[in-house]
């Protein structure tokens, strides 16, 4: 990356990369924005972003995935308006760390990226993180304030009214475990997995064009159903409060659709749970059976899936050592989250390939998902 950047500006002269990763959610899909509980890992797939200030007023950022240089002014930063294409997220990034009183100044930036777009392993927070990092170039900032500098870089700048969970993991993400993070307190714990089990992410190699206003949507009927359970529960501030028992005395206040996906975040909460504790027993079964409900609910309740996730999610489970799989993320395409034997691995990976192309017409992209560590400085 290093030879890379002084191809691009002539000097590499004080460079420093900086990395974030993306990240694959075990468990937890659209809790995080009802303040609840997730469970993701964060990836060795990565964003890297080089950087050096430099003198001449500008910010320059380079995309080698897209072979595109940008370049703004670095005193008019905090003014731009968004441009509806990649450069939102660095420069939602530095308006910001703006914000919260960080100079941003002139610089150069390259970013290199192995986590695939559109893929539902959070390159869009995997970008933001690693841009952070590269504008603050090395000034310290509280991990917890940087993880939501980005996301309100996402809200308000992209705006896209995502949750705490894709920046929180890429910044608080630990190598060998997976981290069950409370979106309420914003803390979290780190949860060891047990032996005899690996996680593969299976790409369905499709983004349907739904998502994001969809995902708009759930956030806006969660809205609703917190507006109609307070009537019953006025102490309840979001359906983080609505425990399973509450929503059987309450539920039956929403109309069909918002009551669904109630029902959806409130038993994923409870999932969550669950699965950490079976987890924690070492109960594989038990931990399989939570991923293949949490899929259920989100197909039917919470209608985010799709045709190529189901399909997925099914040919996995017949297929010999796999304990359960779900699709991951927001949705309407991206990857599933299966988990196996990892002796079947390999087993696993051919029967997919294969009745996955014979049903679509297109190859599968699948990734080992190996807990890996958060954001920070690579040195060299
Ligand atoms: C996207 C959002 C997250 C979260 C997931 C669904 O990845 O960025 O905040 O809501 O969808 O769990």
């Amino acid at each position: 990356m290093i030879e890379k950047f002084r191809e691009l500006y002539g000097s590499a002269e004080s460079v420093r990369v900086f990395r974030a990763p993306g990240r694959v959610n075990l468990i937890g899909e659209h809790t995080d924005y009802n303040l609840g509980f997730v469970m993701p890992v964060a990836l060795d797939l990565a964003t890297y972003v080089a950087a050096a200030p430099s003198d001449d007023g500008k910010l320059r950022i380079f995309s080698e995935h897209r072979q595109e240089m940008r370049e703004f002014n670095s005193s008019r930063i905090g003014a731009e308006m968004p441009a509806h294409q990649w450069t939102d997220y660095p420069v939602g990034v530095a308006q910001e760390l703006i914000r919260e009183g960080y100079f941003v100044g002139a610089a150069n930036l390259l970013i290199r990226s192995t986590v695939p777009e559109g893929s539902g392993l959070s390159s869009s927070a995997a970008l933001e993180v690693s841009s952070a990092l590269a504008l603050l170039n090395g000034r310290e900032m509280e991990p917890l304030l940087l993880a939501r500098v980005c996301q309100r870089a996402e809200r308000n700048f992209v705006g896209m009214p995502c949750g705490i969970m894709d920046q929180y993991i890429s910044v608080f993400g630990r190598e060998n475990t997976a981290v069950e993070i409370d979106c309420r307190s914003l803390d979290h714990r780190n949860v060891e997995l047990p032996a005899g089990i690996t996680f593969l992410a299976v790409n369905t190699m499709v983004k349907h064009a739904l998502a994001g206003s969809a995902y708009r949507d759930r956030v806006r009927e969660c809205a609703a159903a917190v507006e109609a359970i307070q009537q019953q529960f006025p102490d309840v501030a979001s359906l983080r409060d609505v425990t399973v028992e509450r929503f059987e005395l309450a539920g039956y206040l929403l109309p069909d659709v918002v009551r669904r996906r109630a029902r959806h975040v409130v038993t994923e909460d409870d999932r969550v749970e669950r699965f950490v504790e079976a987890s924690e027993r070492g109960d594989l079964a038990r931990m399989g059976k939570l991923l293949v409900e949490s899929h259920r609910s989100l197909q039917h309740d919470y209608e985010v899936s799709c045709a190529e996730l189901d399909f997925l999610v099914d040919t996995a489970l017949g297929i010999e050592g796999v304990l359960g799989s779900r699709m991951t993320g927001g949705g309407f395409g991206g990857c599933t989250v299966t988990m196996l034997r990892p002796e079947a691995a390999d087993g696993f990976r051919q029967a997919i390939t294969a009745a996955y192309e014979r049903e679509f017409g297109v190859t599968p992209s699948i990734y080992s998902c190996k807990p890996s560590a958060g954001a920070g400085e690579v040195k060299a």
